[in-house]
C-alpha cells in the first residue's frame, strides 16, 4: 500500500491500517513508506541514483499488486504520493508500477471530497500501464472518526464495503496477474 499523507495522526493512514486488519488471506497489506524519497529530478537518475529510490523501486518491484490510499489535496492527490509515483515511473520503459494490478480508495474527513484525488490518480495510472481496478469504486468520506485507536472500523456499513472491496480487489489481482 502507498499511503499519501506524511502526518502522524492521517485518518489515511489509519483507514489503511484498518483495511490491513480487514483484508481477506489472499491479500497481505504493507504500507510502503514514501517520506524519505527524494523529490524526483532527472539529473539524480543516473547509474546511482539516490539509494532511497532504488530501495523503493525494488520494493514496488517484488509487490504483486499496488493499493493507493490518498487523501485529497486541492482536488488532487499529495505532492508526496505524486512524487512516490514519479520516482516508480522512471527510467523510461522500466517503471516499476507498469503491469501491477492496482486499486484506489481515496478519503477526506469532510462528507464531499475524495473523488477529484481519486479520479487525478486514475489518470497517472493510465499512463503508468497500471491495471487499475474500475468497481467498486472506493471513495471515503467523513472518515475523521471511521477508525478507532486499535484501527478497528466503528460504522459497520464502511465496514462491509470496504470488506468486499477488498474482496474484490483480490480477485482483480487473481484475475490479472502475470501467471
Ligand atoms: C493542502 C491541502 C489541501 C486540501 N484539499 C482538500 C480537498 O481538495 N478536498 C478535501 O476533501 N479535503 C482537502 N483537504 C483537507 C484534507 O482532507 C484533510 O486535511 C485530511 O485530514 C488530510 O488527510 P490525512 O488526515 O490523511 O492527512 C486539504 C488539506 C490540505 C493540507
Amino acid at each position: 500500500m502507498l499511503v499519501g499523507s506524511l502526518r502522524k495522526e492521517s485518518v489515511t493512514r489509519k483507514v489503511a491500517l484498518a483495511l490491513k486488519g480487514i483484508a481477506p488471506p489472499s491479500l497481505a497489506l504493507d504500507i510502503v513508506e514514501i517520506r524519505d524519497l527524494q523529490m524526483y529530478d532527472e539529473d539524480l537518475e543516473t547509474e546511482t541514483p539516490p539509494r532511497e529510490w532504488v530501495s523503493f523501486r525494488d520494493r514496488i518491484r517484488r509487490a504483486d499488486a499496488v493499493l493507493f490510499a490518498t487523501p485529497e489535496y486541492n482536488r488532487s492527490v499529495p505532492g508526496s504520493l505524486k512524487n512516490s509515483i514519479d520516482v516508480g515511473s522512471r527510467p523510461g520503459g522500466r517503471g516499476v508500477f507498469s503491469g501491477k494490478p492496482g486499486a484506489i480508495v481515496s478519503v477526506t474527513p469532510h462528507g464531499l471530497g475524495a473523488f477529484g484525488a481519486n479520479h487525478h490518480l486514475r489518470q497517472s495510472l493510465v499512463f503508468l500501464n497500471v491495471l487499475t481496478m474500475a468497481q467498486p469504486e472506493a471513495y471515503v468520506s467523513q472518515a475523521g472518526d471511521l477508525v478507532d485507536a486499535d484501527n478497528h472500523i466503528t460504522k459497520e456499513t464502511s465496514k462491509m464495503f470496504l470488506v468486499s472491496f477488498l474482496n474484490a480487489f483480490s480477485a482483480w489481482i487473481e484475475k490479472t496477474a502475470d501467471k
